[in-house]
């Protein structure tokens, strides 16, 4: 009886368990997907936008256009989301900027780009207008 007791105990443990999991998904998965994005800024960005965005890379030294400083407030709201979408995928030119802004559309999913859209509002704390 007692070895039964133990049983079903460890069966509602390991069903809880999964329950709490299974609620806590969509949680982790937003954050893990914030944390992606500040990876992906990280590894594909700091060198031209800086390691805190303010667009003062190591690259900028010999740039003839400077990149453009993701922490500036007032300049980022009169982009818009589907803009930032447009100028990471399809480079600098598809929003009539340097072609020092690469393309990222070979590299980066769709879903990718719209985290490291998120992730260049939180550098700003701003929403677009534009
Ligand atoms: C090789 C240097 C370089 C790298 C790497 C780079 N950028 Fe840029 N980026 C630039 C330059 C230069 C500009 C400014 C272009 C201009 O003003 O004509 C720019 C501009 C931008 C803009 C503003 C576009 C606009 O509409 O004004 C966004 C958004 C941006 N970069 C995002 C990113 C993201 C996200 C990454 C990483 C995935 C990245 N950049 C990587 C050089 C770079």
């Amino acid at each position: 009886m007692r070895r039964a007791q133990h049983t079903l105990f460890g069966l509602w443990a390991v069903l809880g368990l999964g329950i709490a999991w299974a609620e806590g998904a969509p949680v982790w998965a937003a954050e893990g997907d914030a944390a992606n994005a500040e990876l992906l800024y990280k590894t594909y960005c700091v060198q031209c936008h800086g390691a805190t965005g303010k667009g003062n890379g190591i690259n900028v030294r010999d740039m003839s256009v400077q990149p453009r400083d993701h922490t500036d407030a007032a300049g980022m709201v009169g982009l818009s989301d589907d803009r930032l979408f447009k100028a990471i995928k399809e480079g600098g030119p598809a929003v009539t900027k340097s072609v020092l802004m690469p393309p990222w559309a070979g590299v980066l999913t769709d879903e990718e780009v719209h985290g490291l859209v998120r992730h260049l509002r939180v550098l700003c704390a701003c929403e677009g207008r534009g």
